[in-house]
């Protein structure tokens, strides 16, 4: 059929596969209870939608600049400021469609084929994919001793002469851990020696519980921006529950920005004016709805934690942020995509396989779906189990 190598040898991404199944389900009237998904049920922020609703009565929304407006781009070098403690310039900034074209852009501008990047597993299911439509290498790496806390030497074991970056994404997803400060130093230690780039994927910093933070290389960094090799990824998706508008952001190095910025006017042109103006409200509006739903996460969290705690034969890790709890299931099957599947087919509910993470035997179930969905979802998770599997 003429389709090329690299796009054949591409997997679904699986959690968009499973939101696109959940819709034709409930087209065909089944009650499915969605437990698969990474969006809030908060509304964006009211000052991002008058915003957007004044641009669109001035009728005037054109082009924005191929990086972003400099208004958005001056309200990232603030929050850069405000939650990382460094002074970076707006030639070290691109906005971007979503976090995810950051991401793709950061590799594009990086990897030459062949060239091996390096992530810890388990991993956000679109990195691999990334790094192969890019022509690279995926290596991902399942922690020997905490898969939920890797180490440098788990790292240090895959570096090779190929190896040009390491991927971080602390709070992670699925696993919902946050990476230690140490750790992250680690990291930092061994790529500027080895002259690697990090690429960290901080969507979810700001989501965290416990009263925890979140480190970030970008943090913990000591040389300045300029003169290292670390391409900070963030976006409004998560924090501000702005998924649909697809805006998110890069910060590093002025060179390798540039860079972005040429592949993304050749690209896309630039995010769209509208998602532009709304996310640069968002990010200088008064941050109120950021902590009401990090709030609310984290009693959802708790709830989920604790019902999930009632079921036997499972093994429950409490998520220190995110949207998510990465569950063992791996005594009920080890298939996770089997018992995925099985669910979605007797209880009829969403979850995703851990296998789509690097880590077969768990589950991802999130919980920024509303209470009464989340208890409906355990419970008949509980009771598929229990008919199939009574002696567990
Ligand atoms: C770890 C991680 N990085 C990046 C993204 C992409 O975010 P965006 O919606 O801004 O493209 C997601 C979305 O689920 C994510 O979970």
């Amino acid at each position: 059929m003429g389709i090329s190598k690299i796009a054949k040898s591409l997997t679904h991404s699986a959690t968009l596969k499973l939101n696109e199944k959940a819709a034709i389900l409930r087209q065909k009237g089944e009650s499915i209870i969605h437990l698969g998904g990474g969006e809030p049920l908060a509304d964006p922020p009211a000052i991002a939608i008058s915003a957007v609703q004044d641009l669109l009565k001035s009728g005037k929304i054109r082009y924005a600049p191929a990086g972003g407006t400099r208004k958005l781009k001056q309200a990232i070098v603030q929050y850069t400021h405000k939650y990382y403690q460094k002074d970076i310039g707006e030639e070290n900034v691109i906005a971007t469609v979503g976090a995810k074209q950051a991401l793709f852009l950061a590799l594009q501008s990086i990897i030459n084929p062949g060239d091996e990047v390096i992530f810890p597993a388990p991993y956000w299911v679109s990195y691999p994919e990334m790094v192969k439509i890019c022509g690279g290498v995926p290596k991902s790496v399942i922690p020997e001793v905490d898969i939920f806390h890797p180490s440098i030497e788990d790292i240090q074991k895959f570096a090779t002469k190929r190896t040009k970056a390491i991927i971080l994404n602390s709070p992670n997803n699925p696993s919902g851990s946050i990476y230690s400060e140490n750790f992250i130093a680690d990291v930092i230690t061994f790529s500027e020696k080895n002259n690697l780039y990090i690429i960290m994927d901080d969507i979810y910093q700001r989501l965290v519980f416990d009263s925890k933070t979140a480190a970030s290389s970008l943090k913990l960094v000591k040389k300045s921006i300029e003169n290292c090799k670390l391409i900070t990824v963030n976006g409004v998706s998560k924090q501000y529950a702005m998924t649909g508008f697809r805006l998110g952001w890069a910060v590093g190095n002025s060179k390798v920005i540039k860079s972005m910025i040429k592949l993304q006017a050749h690209q896309t042109t630039a995010p769209s004016l509208l998602a532009d103006t709304a996310a640069t409200a968002a990010l200088n509006g008064n941050q109120l709805d950021v902590e009401k739903l990090r709030t609310s996460l984290e009693n959802k969290r708790n709830f989920l934690v604790s019902s999930l705690n009632g079921m036997d034969g499972i093994k429950v890790f409490q998520p220190e942020g995110t949207y998510y709890c990465f569950t063992d299931f791996g005594n009920y099957n080890n298939d996770s995509a089997k018992l995925a599947e099985f669910l979605i087919d007797t209880a009829q509910v969403i979850t995703v396989p851990g296998i789509a993470f690097g880590i077969d035997g768990f589950l991802r179930i999130s919980f920024c779906r509303s209470i009464s969905e989340i208890t409906e979802g355990v419970e008949r998770i509980k009771h598929a189990l229990r008919n199939k599997y009574p002696t567990k």
